[in-house]
């Protein structure tokens, strides 16, 4: 007896060491520490975040805001995903100069390329905060009141925190509104192109792998960062210099094996783990299905074209690479979900959180929360699914449309004045030339045949014959002179008559009603969140991603999926050399990369078994945003670059399941053979620092 107690408390602590969870860097002394150490990290709370030392964290930058990057080199030379870079590496290509396709490498500084509105931004401090944001916010006020004095604080805080001229600052909240930190930010403006592998590496498997294990992905792309001479953030010029971080990874030429401690560190970008079940099903029996059949109708059109046109196929990359992601992801959600039993097992969750409420005499406060949030949910579904169907249409899937609510914002801020109307359509002109940019009108038109009759009966094709905006110098003759000219020709524009409607019926009736039920339900969040942590104290509660520089860990580890199957961690380049289709546009394979294989030189890139190391599956807790962030070893060593999830538990975001949630991670034995024996840029090498920590 006294045996199978002490089992039980082996299995659940062995299940709690590999629990998920986002934490935050600053915090990571006591609970976090020693468990890093259980799961054979060496590395103290102080090596990750110190504010007085130079520590890990100031080699992890914030890449444009959502993805992540990490210095590897004393000459402010940075790593991030290629799908992270991809817009960059797009736009410098052209059918001449086709950087997709072919990769490209700077082969000394002259060479690399800037990059207009590129950012990366690191975290100086971070400082906890709310008791000043939340002073003065009482029980009394109501919602609206209590944030616009929370943002009232927020500013004051803002101003007077101690920071550099060159440093910014803002403010976030955790857990839902509980907890408030300030975070010092330093933020460079000046990134440049440094390198990319062709589009063949970087994103092998393309659609087809994406979210999936096995994978084969050379996901990567290079950067620099540079800073004016004193080191500090500047706007672009050619006087700036590469930046020297006070911290750079060395870089592991050892790797992992499976059970080796990891942590990835980065800007986790959202997710939902303490939704109710009436949630979660929402989301995935009400919300997801229709978003998923908006992109699939738009896939079907977009990637026939892509495949039957060399020039639409560069033009709309980006556009469709966005859009097909998170279509899958949307797919492995539900799945996840519904394999994992989620939302019964959340009801059950619910059902012992009720008891304890009224156990422990709590009924007063939280005896009502989980059957408001039933009440709240139901009243929320339909207009839920309709605000996500305009999204789908008005920002996602059709271009004209999408120019159509840019051009309506800008009438709409006339009535703010001339001013407003001025500065509204600066803003409508640089996004109506940057679809322009690619755009392919029959292509869009196709589109919108598909996807418009899901949305509303009234589908009038024809618009596309008779308005301006398919036409960028049509389009921007419309919108120049005084305001009261443009919005008269613009009313005679056959597309903005067509969609005015809509845009009408979003901003004066969905949107509203949006708005005012998604507060209630955030508020009730904030109490729910307060109320777990009361009632079942002994739980281990992380705060949501909310874009913030969070760390999290576990270990390199296979799954089993289903039935007899078992995923081992590690693939290599034998496995592209299984999946390659000649000429295929997702699984061809270059040819140097064929030659490298046939003489299997792989040089000091090669595992202990003497293959190639391409990715590698661990146990931490990602979401987007954590794309391009570095997976680091024991020793504080960059051992893999973080990109993507396994297909089953991209569910994780709601519904973290360790035993089947699994990151997915490019080896960085596998980028550096690319750069070294596949591109030839051994200055690359030479900058960084390589490193063999197990002897
Ligand atoms: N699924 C990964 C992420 O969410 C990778 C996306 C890029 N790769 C691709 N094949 N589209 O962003
Ligand atoms: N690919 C994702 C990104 O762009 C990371 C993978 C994930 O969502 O976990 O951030």
């Amino acid at each position: 007896m006294k045996f199978l107690k002490f089992l039980l408390l082996f299995i659940t602590l062995q299940l709690t060491a590999q629990q998920g969870g986002m934490w935050i860097p600053s915090l990571l002394e006591g609970m976090n520490e020693q468990e890093m150490i259980s799961l054979g990290s060496k590395l103290s709370a102080k090596d990750i975040y110190d504010v007085n030392q130079s520590s890990l964290k100031d080699a992890i930058g914030h890449f444009n805001g959502g993805c992540t990057s990490e210095v590897i080199s004393p000459n402010g030379l940075i790593l991030t995903n290629h799908h992270c870079g991809f817009s960059q590496i797009q736009s410098h290509s052209s059918e001449e100069n086709d950087y997709i396709t072919n990769g490209f490498w700077a082969m000394n500084y002259g060479e690399e390329l800037p990059n207009e509105g590129l950012f990366i931004e690191f975290i100086v401090r971070i400082e906890d905060v709310t008791s000043q944001v939340l002073q003065g916010v009482t029980e009394q006020l109501s919602e609206k009141e209590k944030q616009s004095l929370i943002d009232k604080n927020s500013a004051v805080i803002n101003k007077t925190a101690s920071k550099e001229d060159w440093q910014g600052s803002k403010i976030k909240a955790f857990y839902k509104g509980n907890q408030y930190f300030l975070f010092v930010t330093e933020r460079f403006e000046d990134i440049r192109l440094v390198g990319a592998p062709p589009v063949s590496i970087g994103k092998f498997g393309s659609d087809t792998d994406n979210w999936v294990w096995p994978r084969h992905t050379g996901d990567f792309s290079m950067f620099r960062i540079y800073a004016d001479k004193n080191n500090h953030p500047a706007k672009y010029s050619k006087d700036n210099v590469p930046y020297q971080s006070k911290h750079y990874l060395p870089i592991s030429l050892d790797g992992i094996s499976e059970n080796d401690f990891t942590l990835v560190f980065g800007f986790p970008g959202r997710t939902n783990e303490y939704l109710p079940a009436v949630a979660i099903e929402q989301i995935t029996q009400k919300v997801n299905p229709s978003r998923i059949a908006f992109r699939e109708a738009t896939l079907n059109v977009m990637d026939e074209a892509m495949k039957n046109d060399n020039k639409t196929r560069i033009q709309y990359a980006s556009k469709q690479a966005r859009i097909a992601n998170s279509w899958k992801k949307w797919i492995g959600e539900n799945l996840g979900i519904e394999k994992s039993d989620a939302i019964a097992k959340k009801r059950a969750f619910e059902a012992k959180f009720q008891n304890l409420v009224k156990e422990k005499g709590l009924e007063d406060s939280y005896g009502n929360l989980l059957s408001d949030f039933e009440k709240l949910y139901l009243e929320f579904e339909s207009v839920n699914v309709k605000r996500n169907n305009f999204i789908e249409v008005f920002l996602v899937n059709n271009e004209l449309m999408q120019m159509m609510l840019r051009v309506y914002q800008m009438e709409n801020a006339n009535k703010k004045g001339e001013v407003a109307f001025n500065k509204t359509r600066e803003g409508t002109i640089a996004r109506i030339q940057g679809i322009h940019k690619n755009y392919n009108a029959t292509l869009d038109k196709s589109v919108y045949n598909a996807i418009m009759p899901m949305y509303s009966s009234n589908v009038d094709v024809s618009i596309y014959n008779k308005t301006a905006f398919t036409n960028l110098d049509d389009a921007l003759e419309i919108l120049q002179g005084e305001s009261k000219d443009v919005l008269k020709k613009l009313n005679k524009d056959k597309a903005y008559i067509y969609a005015k409607p809509f845009v009408d019926e979003f901003y004066n009736v969905i949107n509203p009603e949006y708005q005012r039920i998604i507060t209630e339900i955030n508020a009730l969040q904030k109490t729910y969140m307060k109320a777990l942590m009361e009632v079942m104290p002994d739980e281990r509660y992380f705060p949501d991603a909310n874009s913030t520089l969070r760390v999290t860990y576990g270990q390199v580890k296979g799954y089993a999926p289903r039935d007899a199957i078992y995923y081992n961690p590690v693939t290599y380049l034998d496995g592209i050399m299984e999946k390659y289709v000649p000429g295929d546009y997702e699984f061809d394979v270059p040819q140097k990369l064929q030659d490298l294989y046939a003489d299997k030189d792989y040089g000091q890139y090669a595992d202990s078994n003497g293959k190639l190391p391409i990715c590698f599956l661990g146990t931490n807790h990602t979401t987007g945003g954590n794309s391009g962030s570095p997976a680091i070893d024991a020793q504080g060593n960059l051992v893999g670059l973080n990109f993507d999830r396994v297909w089953e538990g991209t569910m994780s975001d709601m519904n973290y399941d360790p035993e089947i949630c699994r990151n997915i991670m490019v080896d960085l034995r596998y980028v550096l053979f690319i750069i070294d024996k596949y591109a030839g840029a051994h200055h690359l090498i030479e900058e960084m620092k390589l490193v063999h920590p197990k002897g």
